[in-house]
């Protein structure tokens, strides 16, 4: 399982980076307003703290030829980047478009099977499914989505992977483990403590209590 950091602050990637093996970084328009950087900037020094690392990098624009232009210039950035486009007619494609010319692609902002199924066709890399927002509105049930997602990609032989997106907490990251998704991204809140655990801080207590109790030493 592909496992991303949802942000547009280098800093939180560098430091997971530290501790976390992660496979890149998704970003969004809103994630880069809130870095205080320009967009370029933001990206830039996200890829270069990941130079490996799939980024995720978004489009503004809703015309077609000016979408294409945003996406070639944004895939400048690096040989990393993976251009993020709403879904739309118009991001449906440019999603073709760009898979033709060997420039991955991040479908967002789903939210549907049928959305699904059109990125799938487009040649979409990565289709990321928004867990949260489903969540939010109550009006669909966020796990079976994703569940049907993973099937119809993986039944039909789409070269897509699923992306669970807006995760908000680690249940979230349980449920798309138990759903067989193929990547998730994670707020570096949620990401920080998933290696947390009562029993975990209590059993190192406890180790160190009964080490220093007897008067051991590593190197007797
Ligand atoms: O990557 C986009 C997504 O993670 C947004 O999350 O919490 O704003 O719904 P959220």
């Amino acid at each position: 399982m592909k496992l991303f950091l949802d942000t547009g602050f280098s800093e939180e990637v560098k430091s997971v980076r530290e501790w976390c093996s992660i496979d890149g970084v998704t970003t969004n328009p809103s994630l880069i307003a809130k870095s205080g950087k320009s967009f370029r900037q933001a990206v830039g020094d996200i890829c270069e703290v990941l130079p490996d690392g799939d980024i995720s990098a978004e489009i503004i624009s809703m015309e077609y030829s000016q979408m294409l232009e945003e996406a070639l210039s944004i895939s400048d950035i690096s040989k990393n980047i993976v251009i993020k486009i709403p879904v739309s007619e118009q991001g449906l494609r440019l999603t073709e478009e760009l898979s033709r010319r060997g420039i991955r692609t991040n479908l967002t902002l789903v939210f549907s099977l049928p959305q699904v199924l059109l990125c799938a066709k487009a040649g979409a890399t990565y289709i990321s499914v928004f867990m949260g927002r489903i969540d939010d509105i109550a009006f669909d049930n966020a796990v079976n989505i994703l569940s049907n997602a993973v099937s119809v990609v993986e039944k039909y032989h789409y070269s897509s992977e699923i992306l669970a997106a807006s995760i908000r907490h680690p249940v979230h990251l349980v449920q798309t483990m138990q759903e067989g998704v193929h990547a998730v991204t994670v707020p570096y809140s949620v990401l920080k403590g998933l290696y947390k655990h009562p029993l975990t801080s209590s059993g190192i207590d406890r180790f160190m209590l009964d080490w220093e109790a007897a008067g051991l030493d590593l190197q007797k």
